[in-house]
């Protein structure tokens, strides 16, 4: 039976990485003989929000909730539709309806690709950020009372319960499992936030009892970003709270370079419902329309979608492919923003080509 891929290119330039990201994967299918059978939306984007006047048409769950994947370009277009209204209409509702509580973000410096951090070469910085992506810090539980007055007051509750954290930590200990460095960071303040945070490290410590194979370290949020600065050569996986792992999971690929190449995926690992697959940039609406987009953040989004298919291989394969071609550094390839004079298609063929070449 084939994999079914839901498709939604989204706004901007969605529109344009998205044939690219698709090309890869067909590349990578044929490859590997993976059925894939894609299926492309016209919702969650602003054009069919000023069209129908929502995000979504009222059915969507219905439409998605049978697929095996959600593979997503970028939405929004802020001076057609505000954008807490396209995020919320669109990307944030699939996050919390198909419960994907894992975010996942890798951190890996690529070839050919300057790290904002002096003297960093590939190799040095290669790791993973794990968040927590439904409860926490970001609660609906609060209030506001004597609104407008000198006794005026606000209240938003941090919630954390213990199926919440020990399944974002199980998954984020069974991924430093399956990598060579079997190291894992917890990310904490337990010396500031004296509930909740002390909890958390109560749950790791009882989790790594059953991973005595993982090392385990933690610090406090503070000290923790800027170690990811002074020393990303330190982490392997690195779990945290909602906002906690807000915070790391862009300082993280910021590190890296450009945002035009990172991936991410928010995954409900059991599979009860689809999970998401996108790149970490937005629609760009300042480059959009002009074929010059980097395809790679959309690329790499479809290998980890692969991987969480079950094929690791092919989605090794894929990533093999993007360093390759940016080893290579072929001018007439690269996209601008990291040094060519390529267009958004020629870097996509060359990475379509070398998976496809073995
Ligand atoms: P952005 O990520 O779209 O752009 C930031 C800067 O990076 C721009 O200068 C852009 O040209 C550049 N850039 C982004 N992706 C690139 C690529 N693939 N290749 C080359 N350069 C690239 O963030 P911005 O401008 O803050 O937001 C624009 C719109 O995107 C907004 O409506 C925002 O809400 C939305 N957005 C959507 C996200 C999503 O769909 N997950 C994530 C972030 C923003
Ligand atoms: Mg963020």
């Amino acid at each position: 039976m084939a994999h079914r891929i839901a498709v939604i290119a989204g706004d901007g330039i969605g529109t344009e990485v998205m044939p690219e990201g698709i090309r890869a994967l067909e590349a990578a299918a044929k490859r590997f003989n993976i059925p894939l059978e894609f299926t492309t939306f016209e919702f969650g984007s602003c054009d069919y929000y000023l069209e129908h006047g929502s995000m979504l048409p009222d059915d969507w769950f219905e439409q998605l909730k049978g697929f095996d994947a959600l593979f997503y370009g970028a939405v929004g277009w802020p001076d057609k539709v505000p954008d807490h209204i396209s995020l919320w209409g669109s990307l944030l509702q699939f996050r919390r309806r198909f419960d994907q509580y894992i975010n996942l973000r890798p951190c890996k410096l690529m070839p050919g690709i300057k790290s904002p951090l002096a003297g960093r070469e590939p190799g040095d910085i290669d790791f993973y950020v794990v968040r927590e992506n439904t409860e926490g810090e970001y609660s609906s539980i609060g209030g506001k009372m004597f609104e407008g007055t000198e006794r005026e007051i606000v209240l938003q509750e941090t919630v954390m319960s213990r199926t919440g954290i020990d399944r974002v930590l199980k998954y984020a200990f069974d991924l430093a499992q399956t990598r060579p460095r079997k190291k894992l960071t917890s990310a904490t303040k337990s010396n500031g936030i004296s509930i909740t945070m002390p909890y958390w490290d109560e749950r790791v410590a009882e989790m790594a009892n059953s991973y005595p194979e993982i090392a385990v370290d933690k610090f406090h949020i503070d000290i923790l970003t800027a170690n990811f600065v002074l020393h990303p050569d330190w982490f392997d996986v690195v779990v945290g709270s909602n906002l906690f792992g807000d915070i790391l999971s862009d300082l993280g690929p910021a590190c890296t370079g450009t945002i035009g190449i990172a991936p991410s995926a928010n995954i409900n690992p059991e599979g009860n419902f689809p999970s998401l697959f996108e790149p970490v940039h937005g629609s760009a609406p300042d480059i959009a329309g002009k074929g010059i987009a980097n395809p790679i953040g959309q690329i790499w989004s479809g290998a980890m979608m692969l991987e969480h298919l079950g094929y690791q291989e092919a989605g090794e394969a894929m990533v093999t492919a993007i360093e390759a071609v940016l080893s290579d550094g072929n001018s007439q390839a690269l996209t601008r923003d990291i040094g060519g004079q390529g267009s958004t298609e020629s870097l996509g063929k060359a990475i379509a080509e070398r998976i496809g070449a073995h």
